[in-house]
């Protein structure tokens, strides 16, 4: 997955000193450049409240910059999620939400899946084809007639991921998709981000989990504690600059203990780690834990 999209390719968003301010006074971005072209897998990190679901949002058209330019599929991002173009957009462009609870509305989870192709005026046929295929994907299709507020938070986040998919949209925001899934899931739906970036789609995911970043993206882009673009490369240079994920605060450095022995290392930002320490004995012992 090392390789970078064509050059040629359109660019999907620009983005030009955008910056987005909420109620006048909480600064979210704060200088924002970046381009993203068609066919993409971008990861973007960043720390808790660096902006990386602001920016997602804006990608999505829910909200724009509150200074700088910004323009999504060739025009200026007013243009196009305003009026029937609004309608065009948001089929190209879907948003799997950070916290589920936004995205799911409907009785079942059937009705929440169906809701964008029922939009899209497509066939009773072509609906049931659509929503069968993006609950198949999630592995969900036995929590069709179940009520989306009943299901746990794992389940729910496949939901709210088919009904994402079910519009069968080009470009596929996705904010944490797999924060609170199981291993087992949480590597299922990496796989299957993997395989709909290959399908030519333009994925961009907001994460914190540094190891499902190479297996997902082609490039990353870091956002640091400033609201800015910090670094933006390809996983294999941008992971191997600690220093870089130190500052963004992205890995951690922190005094611990082991069977007795103190020491300080980096830790990933989800606080597990596991590494090997020589122990008194001078036998060479791998540790597994928590982190703090
Ligand atoms: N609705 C809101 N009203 C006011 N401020 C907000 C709102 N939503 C987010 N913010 C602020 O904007 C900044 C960026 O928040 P955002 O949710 O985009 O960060 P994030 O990188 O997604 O964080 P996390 O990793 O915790 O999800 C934070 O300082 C946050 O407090
Ligand atoms: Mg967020």
């Amino acid at each position: 997955m090392d390789t970078v999209a064509p050059p040629a390719a359109e660019a999907v968003f620009k983005l030009a000193g955008v910056r987005y301010v909420y109620n006048g006074r909480q600064v979210a971005l704060d200088g924002i450049d970046l381009e993203i072209r068609a066919g993409e897998q971008v990861a973007l990190l960043g720390a808790n409240g660096t902006g990386k679901s602001t920016l997602l949002k804006m990608l999505d058209g829910i909200i724009g910059p509150s200074e700088g330019s910004m323009q999504a599929l060739g025009a200026d991002v007013r243009l196009v999620t305003a009026g029937d173009e609004a309608f065009r957009f948001h089929r190209e462009v879907g948003l799997v939400f950070q916290d589920p609870d936004v995205q799911l509305f409907s009785p079942t989870v059937l009705d929440d899946v169906a809701f964008g192709p029922l939009q899209l005026g497509l066939s009773p046929e072509e609906v049931k084809r659509c929503c069968d295929e993006a609950l198949d994907q999630m592995g969900i299709a036995h929590l069709a007639d179940r009520a989306p507020f009943e299901l746990s938070g794992g389940e729910k986040k496949r939901v709210a991921i088919a009904s994402v998919l079910s519009l069968g949209p080009r470009v596929i925001l996705l904010d944490e998709p797999t924060a609170s899934l199981d291993p087992r899931t949480k590597w299922v739906l990496v796989n299957l981000i993997r395989m709909l970036g290959q399908s030519g789609r333009t994925i961009v995911t907001a994460t914190h989990e540094l190891d499902i970043v190479p297996v997902i993206a082609d490039r990353v882009v870091v956002i640091g504690e400033n609201r800015r673009v910090v670094a933006d490369g390809r996983p294999s240079e941008v992971l191997a600059n600690r220093e870089l994920l130190i500052e963004a605060n992205l890995i951690h450095e922190h005094l611990h203990q082991h069977g007795g022995l103190a020491h300080t290392h980096e830790h990933e930002h989800d606080g597990t780690h596991a590494h090997a320490h020589a122990a008194a004995s001078g036998e060479v012992r791998t540790f597994r834990d928590p982190g703090p």
